[in-house]
């Protein structure tokens, strides 16, 4: 191992204790389908949300009343990074610091993230978009409910459409049980490729989880070399195709 990686993992509170993935079987399952949330927002703002374009959605999300977090949020927290990314990364939902300055996690949890990202090769802004299920802070940073995530999906939706990323990664339970329309446990939708809209998704476990339970960060290592051999395997693909006659 050459010592950047090491002085990453280092950062990261891996190193040297980190466990190289075994037995994980990467294995593509597809995402459950949709339908289990309450859709209760206007279908008309929704269709019109499907077809907007990247300012417009932008614009959207910081008017947005389409559920009671307008009332107490202080904004609404769109994403950050590179629109043309191939990595999405998804988060739960913006907390104090981020309802506060309008970026991603730029808290404690979000400088784990900026570490995770970094252990394997990658930064914020670069190559790299960041953003949440819910675009506005709930109060006390209580967990999202059923309502709120179906007035606020179709951001992230559209999000998605236009970013056209290879790969997710799904920041924590909520994140990856919204995306999959599930309810399974983290534990077991970790350690396999899912597939959302067509796209490959990788599970890890929430930075603010991994600050209260650093000896998981063994485990979220494991999913974040998952994440890479996945892109890896998706160059390689798209090189082959590209070289076919
Ligand atoms: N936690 C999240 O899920 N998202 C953020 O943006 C910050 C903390």
């Amino acid at each position: 191992m050459s010592l950047p990686r090491a002085e990453r993992l280092r950062a990261l509170g891996l190193w040297p204790t980190w466990r190289k993935r075994g037995a994980m079987a990467a294995s593509v399952t597809a995402g459950a389908p949709p339908g289990g949330q309450e859709r209760v927002a206007a279908a008309s703002d929704t269709t019109a949300i499907a077809s907007m374009d990247w300012d417009a959605l932008r614009e959207a999300v910081s008017n947005c009343t389409r559920c009671d977090l307008h009332r107490t949020r202080t904004q609404g927290v769109f994403g950050v990074g590179d629109p043309h990314a191939e990595w999405l990364i998804v988060g739960e939902a913006p907390g104090a610091d981020e309802d506060r300055l309008g970026e991603p996690f730029v808290g404690q949890a979000g400088r784990l993230l900026d570490a995770m990202l970094a252990a394997i090769g990658l930064k914020r802004g670069e190559n790299v978009y960041i953003a949440n299920v819910l675009k506005s802070r709930p109060p006390r940073n209580r967990d999202p409910n059923a309502q709120e995530v179906a007035a606020c999906l179709p951001y992230l939706e559209r999000q998605v459409e236009l970013i056209q990323p290879k790969l997710v990664l799904a920041l924590g339970r909520f994140a990856a049980q919204s995306l999959l329309v599930t309810d399974t446990a983290i534990s077991r939708l970790r350690g396999q490729v899912h597939s959302y809209r067509g796209i490959p998704l990788v599970v890890t476990y929430h930075p603010a989880y991994l600050l209260r339970n650093p000896a998981d960060k063994a485990r979220a290592w494991e999913d974040l070399l998952l994440a890479q051999e996945t892109m890896a395997r998706l160059g390689a693909r798209a090189l082959a195709a590209s070289s076919s006659p």
